[in-house]
């Protein structure tokens, strides 16, 4: 491993260069505009793991955007990792709020500034360069290795699906790895066991055919903003909880194990609050902050829209009014369950007077496992040799539903190791990743692969079955 770490160690300036072109093409999945920024995306990733020597790279169509295929089988009876990644990044406005252009990688007080460089191309490239370490020192891997590079897992993945259908062959690996989270705070390196799943919908009311002077028309007509908003406030009841029928009945319960570990980490709330900038912390009576946000599930209003917004007052009663909404859930929830609920009440609390469209976007499984598997216990030991401290065990409220569908289908470990912070506003303005971070990320990946080469076929299985590579 000594020339792997010195080499990582000697070209730190040259993986911030090359991130820096990663992250000036602009490949924002859910603007069509952008769709020849994504070609262009796809085609430098693609080309750049072909350079570190990446192999049967293939830039994959799909009726979406497409995927970036690549790997690397000549480790005769080692374990097979299938990693998975996304190239494209969140639209980067309000413009105004950056404090340098989002898509010029900008080294600030130890931190790198870039739409998407934590979420999640800095992350990707990571392992990439881990891999280019490896193929520079020795020209080979200690591992197989297979990489799924996606271009719309930010507007929820949509072809993915159909490709690992169809594709289960080429797909066919060990483990899942992913490197699309968290750490739990600065210094705490942190393996990711649990992802919340979610649904997303939106709503749209409309009363009068037409836009009606509110004087003229106020107190005769529904008025879709003032029903709407009505609506939402009912979706949630004064104790904080989902004020849907049925919404909690599948959830799974904490274990009392869990919650200990949950108390023992190093998390504080008053850090958090810091973090939000808001003036005290809410949410479901009787859960900490952590439970709440990684095994409560909930409901939050993404956006709501309608009538007049531009400068000054316009009296006016709009023709419509919609609202984006969306639940997070957690183990044992069913997605599909939920909207039909979902759907049920907002039919329900819609009065006779208006229309309602109601409109499903994306849907998706949480995921939880054990993480006594060799290979994530791999995975925790490779990040406190990476970062020389020690790592925890942690859950995550956000979703990445390919994990879990990964996971029903083929039964085979994810080790999710996540090198972001929690306030380094990914999906927000001055999206950045710390340096530190992205150097020792790259450490911890190539003592992972290591381990992982290292470990035999009967560990492989987990609980006792020996298993054989492919
Ligand atoms: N990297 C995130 C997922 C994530 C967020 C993990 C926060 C851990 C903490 C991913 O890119 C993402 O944003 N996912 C979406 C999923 C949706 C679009 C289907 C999410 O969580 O909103
Ligand atoms: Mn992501
Ligand atoms: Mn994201």
């Amino acid at each position: 491993m000594k020339p792997v770490v010195d080499f990582i160690q000697n070209n730190a300036d040259r993986y911030v260069e090359e991130l820096r072109e990663f992250c000036a093409i602009p490949s924002i999945s859910t603007q069509a505009e952008h769709k020849p920024d994504i070609e262009r995306c796809a085609r430098w990733l693609a080309d750049h793991m072909t350079h570190i020597g990446l192999e049967n790279v293939e830039i994959i169509s799909t009726a979406g955007h497409p995927i970036v295929y690549a790997d690397w089988l000549h480790a005769p009876g080692k374990p097979t990792l299938l990693f998975y990644g996304h190239y494209d990044v969140q639209p980067p406005e309000p413009l105004e709020l950056w404090h340098s252009p989002p898509f010029e990688l900008t080294l600030r007080d130890g931190d790198l500034y870039a739409r998407g460089v934590v979420d999640d191309k800095g992350q990707v490239f990571i392992h990439l360069k881990a891999l280019e370490a490896f193929f520079k020192n020795g020209g080979r891997l200690p591992v197989n290795v297979k990489f799924m590079i996606e271009g719309e897992e930010e507007t929820g993945s949509e072809n993915v699906y159909a490709f690992m259908q169809k594709e289960r062959e080429r797909l066919a690996c060990d483990a899942l790895v992913v490197s699309d989270t968290t750490m739990l705070g600065k210094g705490i390196p942190s393996v990711c066991y649990g992802l919340r799943g979610l649904t997303y919908f939106e709503v749209e009311i409309e009363g009068p055919s037409q836009d009606l002077h509110s004087g003229s028309f106020g107190g005769a007509v529904p008025n879709p903003i003032n029903i709407l908003c009505e609506m939402m406030a009912q979706l949630h009841d004064k104790k904080g909880r989902v004020a849907i029928p049925g919404f909690y009945k599948d959830v799974q319960p904490l274990s009392k194990k869990e919650r200990a570990q949950f108390k023992r980490l190093p998390f504080k709330d008053k850090n958090f609050q810091k973090t939000t900038g808001v003036r005290r912390l809410v949410g479901e009576k009787g859960f900490s902050t952590i439970e709440r946000i990684w095994a409560r599930p909930t409901l939050d209003i993404n956006g709501i829209f309608g009538g007049y917004t531009a400068q000054g007052a316009k009296t006016v009663i709009a023709s419509k009014a919609s609202a984006k909404f969306s639940t997070r859930l957690v183990a044992n929830q069913n997605p599909a369950k939920i909207t039909k609920l979902v759907r049920k009440r907002i039919e329900r609390l819609a009065p006779p007077s208006v229309k309602v469209k109601f409109t499903v976007h994306s849907q998706g499984d949480a995921w939880v496992s054990p993480f006594d598997h060799p290979f994530v216990q791999a995975g925790k030991t490779a990040l406190e040799q990476g970062f020389k401290k020690k790592a925890v065990f942690i859950r995550e409220g956000g979703s990445i539903p390919l994990v879990s569908t990964m996971y029903k289908r083929f039964r085979k470990p994810c080790v999710l190791l996540g090198f972001g912070l929690p306030d380094e506003n990914a999906h927000a303005p001055n999206e950045r990743l710390n340096l530190e971070n992205y150097q020792k990320g790259i450490l911890s990946v190539a003592y992972f692969y290591h381990a992982v080469g290292e470990i035999n076929g009967n560990a492989r299985g987990g609980g006792g079955k020996g298993r054989k590579a492919r």
